[in-house]
């Protein structure tokens, strides 16, 4: 950290000052504050110590795939810094850090365990318990073995018995420290974005692949869960789904009700109903009838998959208008690496994403903190609440176009402001009678964002690429001071807000612009 950091930190946060009573909207004492990352994102050391590639080392090599064309190589190198990242961490009072182990670093290949790959995590673990940091543990961020996916990947049911295989040789060696385990982060970006869309890796654009490959990483989970379970009954045991909240654009008109319902069914219910109801929703397989996912369902596949789980993972972004027609001008945000693409969901082709002039965040992401306690509101109604299971917050943050001033510090008001809004959602659904035990902002660090590389930049630490120094934003010390004094202050968006969803300063769209 700078000296300049030092000094905006001292001045911000001013721990113990204790002259005045904290400002603010309390934050309740259990409620946990923490960060997330994953291990493609910030790891870097591709070929260390026995990794293996993964399908997003393959696919961020294939021309075309990343904007810029970058790569997971080095990312923030944090394979070789995480000493330094949980000694930051500490230094900002972060409670808890989400974190995901890298599949082919611990099985190369999808095989046997390489040693040296679990090695590093349980230095990490070790350097986080030291600090006061609770690990939370996530199996699976999207980076399959490239040598399971020359098999046929998620499509095929053998990726499944791997996946158990791995989560046991982590379990092995971390079972008796970590308690918080979350088998998969975002079912639906690894099968739809990665199967149908094209978009992520492996870039598949096979709507019934996706939904082969939904199905199957259901399966893992549940089978992991059974297997962690039987391990220890005192884990703590969930996954992370992200979700959308998908409103009709004319709720008075029953063609933008029925497009809606199927993005919500293509993307919420299609893992929320079997996980929790032991059944895919009929909606949804009436709409993907023709694509074969009833052929994927072995008998007591959804017994498996049902499993009981004690956390779920919410991931929440934005949600979103949908219509049945074409929007006149579309949001931007599917433009990954140029290439064009088609649309994720297997069986929505006539549903569309409006604008809705809401401000928007680089990513063209419309800033939609209330659709975030509804959400909550309603996966505790329908789903949670009946079965017992707490909420987390898994990840929820903003990319923004950065400037950083000579010392490397970003002034991110934009980003406190979006964080502020989002914790308060969040308490407002707390509020409401929500269990939500806690959020963690995407993310600790600017990091190699998928499709689009380095180019957007979610971290509330700012990294110079060339030369790995991390610098917290303004956003990092805005959540330290939440995080020591227990209060929320108000967000106040800056003037001018970046931008707003359906005026002229969106990029124009290309390709497609479904939802
Ligand atoms: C989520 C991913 C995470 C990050 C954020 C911005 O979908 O889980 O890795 O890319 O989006």
């Amino acid at each position: 950290m700078t000296a300049q950091t030092q000094t905006h930190q001292s001045t911000l946060i001013a721990p113990g000052a204790g002259v005045a009573a904290p400002q603010g909207r309390p934050v309740p004492a259990e409620f946990v504050l923490g960060v997330a990352t994953a291990a493609y994102q910030i790891e870097g050391a591709r070929h260390e110590d026995g990794r293996t590639d993964s399908i997003w080392d393959t696919f961020s090599h294939t021309p075309g795939a990343v904007v810029d064309g970058d790569t997971g190589d080095v990312a923030c190198e944090h394979y070789h810094r995480y000493a330094a990242d949980v000694g930051l961490m500490k230094s900002l009072g972060i409670q808890s850090y989400r974190f995901s182990t890298s599949w082919g670093r611990i099985c190369p290949d999808g095989g046997p365990v390489n040693a040296k790959g679990l090695d590093f995590y349980e230095r990490l673990v070790d350097s986080l318990i030291d600090a006061g940091i609770a690990p939370w543990l996530t199996l699976y961020h999207w980076d399959l073995p490239q040598a399971l996916e020359d098999r046929g990947g998620w499509t095929s049911r053998e990726t499944v018995d791997r996946f158990v295989q791995y989560a046991g040789a982590v379990h092995d060696r971390l079972g008796d420290r970590v308690s918080t385990w979350t088998t998969l982060n975002e079912p639906f970006c690894a099968a739809f974005l990665g199967y149908t869309a094209g978009m992520h890796a492996p870039g598949r654009t096979s709507p019934a692949d996706g939904l082969a490959a939904a199905h199957h990483l259901m399966l893992a989970h549940g089978r992991a869960v059974q297997e962690l379970r039987a391990r220890d009954s005192a884990l703590e045991l969930g996954l992370t789904l992200n979700f959308t909240v998908a409103d009709p654009l004319d709720p008075s008109d029953p063609r933008d009700v029925d497009a809606a319902r199927r993005v919500d069914a293509q993307m919420n219910r299609v893992f929320l109903d079997p996980i929790f109801r032991g059944a895919y929703p009929s909606d949804l397989l009436e709409d993907v009838r023709h694509l074969g996912l009833e052929d994927r369902i072995v008998d007591g596949d959804l017994d498996i998959i049902s499993t009981p789980i004690d956390v779920l993972g919410v991931n929440y972004y934005n949600g979103e208008a949908i219509g049945h027609t074409r929007p006149a001008s579309a949001l931007a945000d599917n433009l990954n690496g140029g290439r064009l693409t088609r649309s994720p969901f297997p069986a929505a082709d006539e549903s569309f994403r409006h604008p809705r002039g809401l401000p928007v965040t680089a990513m063209d992401w419309e800033i939609q903190p209330e659709g975030l306690t509804r959400l909550l509101v309603r996966l505790h109604e329908d789903y949670t609440g009946p079965a017992g299971v707490t909420l987390h917050v898994t990840e929820n943050g903003a990319a923004f176009d950065d400037v950083a001033d000579e010392d490397g510090f970003v002034e991110d008001g934009d980003r406190t402001a979006y964080v502020r809004a989002h914790i308060g959602a969040i308490l407002d659904a707390v509020d409401a009678g929500v269990p939500v035990r806690g959020y963690f902002y995407w993310s600790l660090l600017d990091n190699f964002e998928w499709a689009w590389g380095y180019a957007k930049r979610f971290g509330i630490v700012r990294v110079d690429y060339d030369t790995q120094v991390r610098t917290p934003k303004a956003s990092a010390l805005d959540l330290a001071r939440t995080i020591a004094t227990r209060h929320l202050l108000p967000p106040v968006a800056p003037v001018p807000l970046v931008g707003t969803s359906g005026t002229d300063t969106l990029t124009e769209p290309v390709g497609d612009t479904q939802a």
